[in-house]
């Protein structure tokens, strides 16, 4: 499902049309993903995506939202030491990511966690170096609260699909949906989060990049 839409169609041509070609086993599932309508990252997005993990040196990265494992194929690739924790609730989409995973010889440093993410995330012990949340729009904001604890100082949190195919900026006259409201609602949380430095990135369906800027005291032993 190709959502985005958030520049102007010659925009977004060429930005599209200067990322330089994918690796063939990314393009394949690429490729799947556009003929099975599975929700994968936007290749910009994906990209992104690999130059932080590579620009923070991540070593544990958490994603909440696997599909068919697009984005881990991109983060194991720039992150060749990293370790990447990877959840779905969705067994089938597991199994083919893991198979992918397998073949690009990354399998070992990944593991797959079956579940919804909420069920997860609580029992995920960190820290992580960067946590990239993409599953249900209208749990964005308990992943954020579940995650933030488990992300080191300086650790990075990235969020896709925030502006909802440009829905949460100018929402439709027949009414804007549930995923768009709640991403809006997840947008001015996340923006004003005391923990966070944050910006939203036209990228993609639109991308939210925050940095975890100070622990809080319960996260340091505290109350003192
Ligand atoms: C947009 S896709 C993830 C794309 C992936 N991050 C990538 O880079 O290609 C969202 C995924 O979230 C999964 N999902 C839906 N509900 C979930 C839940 N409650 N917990 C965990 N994953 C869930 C879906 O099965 C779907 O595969």
């Amino acid at each position: 499902v190709k959502r985005g839409g958030i520049l102007r169609p010659g925009q977004e041509e060429y930005l599209d049309g200067v990322l330089p070609p994918r690796d063939a086993l990314i393009a394949e599932v690429e490729q799947r993903g556009l003929r099975e309508e599975v929700p994968i990252s936007d290749p910009a997005t994906a990209s992104l995506l690999a130059i932080l993990v590579r620009a923070c040196g991540a070593r544990r990265i958490l994603e909440v939202g696997t599909a068919i494992g697009y984005g881990v194929l991109w983060m194991a690739k720039a992150a060749p030491e990293a370790h990447i924790t990877t959840i779905d609730v969705d067994p089938g989409r597991i199994a083919v990511a893991r198979a992918y995973a397998e073949r690009a010889g990354v399998s070992e440093r990944v593991e797959f966690v079956e579940g919804p993410a909420l069920e997860v995330l609580g029992r995920l012990s960190g820290p992580f170096d960067l946590a990239y949340i993409d599953a249900v729009k209208a749990e964005y904001r308990r992943y954020l609260d579940l995650l933030l604890p488990l992300l080191r100082v300086g650790g990075l949190v990235v969020a896709d699909n925030v502006l909802w195919s440009g829905e949460v900026a100018e929402p439709p006259e027949e009414g804007e949906s549930a995923e768009s409201r709640a991403m809006g609602t997840f947008n001015a949380y996340l923006m004003m989060h005391p923990q966070l430095q944050s910006v939203i990135l036209p990228l993609g369906d639109g991308v939210a990049v925050a940095a975890k800027t100070r622990p809080l005291r319960i996260e340091m032993g505290g109350p003192f």
